[in-house]
């Protein structure tokens, strides 16, 4: 039996890594901004986060996960994006998960023990046009868990980072940006996805389960990273003729 903390765990991937742990008799502490959690965590705010760990400290005595999931979409052409913009998605998807981190590692390094697992995207491995806060943050929340996993080796502590294609959830209902064609594109990519969150939710304890630092828990995502990785050129074709349609689809 585990003791997990999930961040946006009332909706899409949260709530079902919620479930695929308590369905292996982990105990799982819900926690997010919007109600249909058993704590309000806003993960942008440090009061919030040190409410968490003295909630965690005194019922439990300490954490076996802590999963940095919650997180918004954005995005937008380079000179339709503003400035604002960047900084809102940065202050939740990067900093949200560096707020965690900076919580609890204190009583994973006293304890000697533990995982932290922080939800990125494929967007942090591989970079479409159109996408470029998005992609920056993500990236950045890859290089965070690499970190993190060299740092904390010697207490016993692991870090893994989740990369997903696009599956169905709620995250659209989050999209803010000026780029309304890039917007479109991104809704119609998760909502017509055939992926659900409870499978991305099962690779990812699989994955877990493996001691994997980097999971790329779907078939899609796998193959785009693999091919950046072995065939650049045919990768940047492939990227630049996406770019180019959401030019034109912007027009
Ligand atoms: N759905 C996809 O296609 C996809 C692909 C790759 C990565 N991701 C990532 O998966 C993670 C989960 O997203 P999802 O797709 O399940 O979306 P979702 O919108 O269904 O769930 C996200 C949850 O995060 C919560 N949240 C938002 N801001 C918060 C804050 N400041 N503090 C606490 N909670 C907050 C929301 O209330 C919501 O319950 C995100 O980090 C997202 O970037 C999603």
């Amino acid at each position: 039996m585990r003791r997990v903390l999930v961040t946006g765990a009332a909706s899409g991937l949260g709530a079902a890594l919620s479930d695929a742990f308590e369905a292996r008799g982990d105990e799982v502490l819900r926690t997010d901004i919007s109600d249909g959690a058993d704590l309000r965590l806003d993960i942008t705010s440090d009061d919030d986060w040190a409410a968490a760990l003295a909630h965690v400290e005194q019922t439990w005595g300490g954490l076996d996960v802590l999963v940095n999931n919650a997180g918004v979409a954005g995005g937008g052409r380079l000179d339709v994006a503003t400035l604002d913009e960047w900084r809102w998605i940065t202050e939740i998807n990067l900093f949200g998960a560096v707020r965690g981190t900076r919580a609890f590692v204190p009583l994973l390094k006293r304890q000697r023990s533990g995982a932290i697992v922080n939800v990125a995207s494929l967007a942090g491995l591989v970079h479409p046009a159109g996408m470029a806060s998005y992609n920056a943050v993500k990236a950045a929340v890859v290089a965070l868990t690499e970190t993190t996993g060299h740092e904390l080796a010697a207490y016993g502590v692991s870090a893994h980072v989740v990369c997903p294609s696009y599956f169905r959830t709620n995250l659209m209902s989050s999209l803010q940006g000026a780029d309304t064609a890039l917007g479109a594109v991104m809704s119609k990519l998760v909502e017509s996805s055939p992926i659900s969150a409870d499978d991305i939710a099962a690779a990812v304890l699989e994955g877990l389960d493996r001691g994997d630092e980097v999971i790329v828990p779907d078939q899609p995502a796998r193959d785009a990273y693999g091919l950046k990785q072995t065939d650049r050129a045919t990768y940047d074709v492939i990227m630049r003729a996406q770019a180019a349609k959401l030019e034109e689809g912007a027009r």
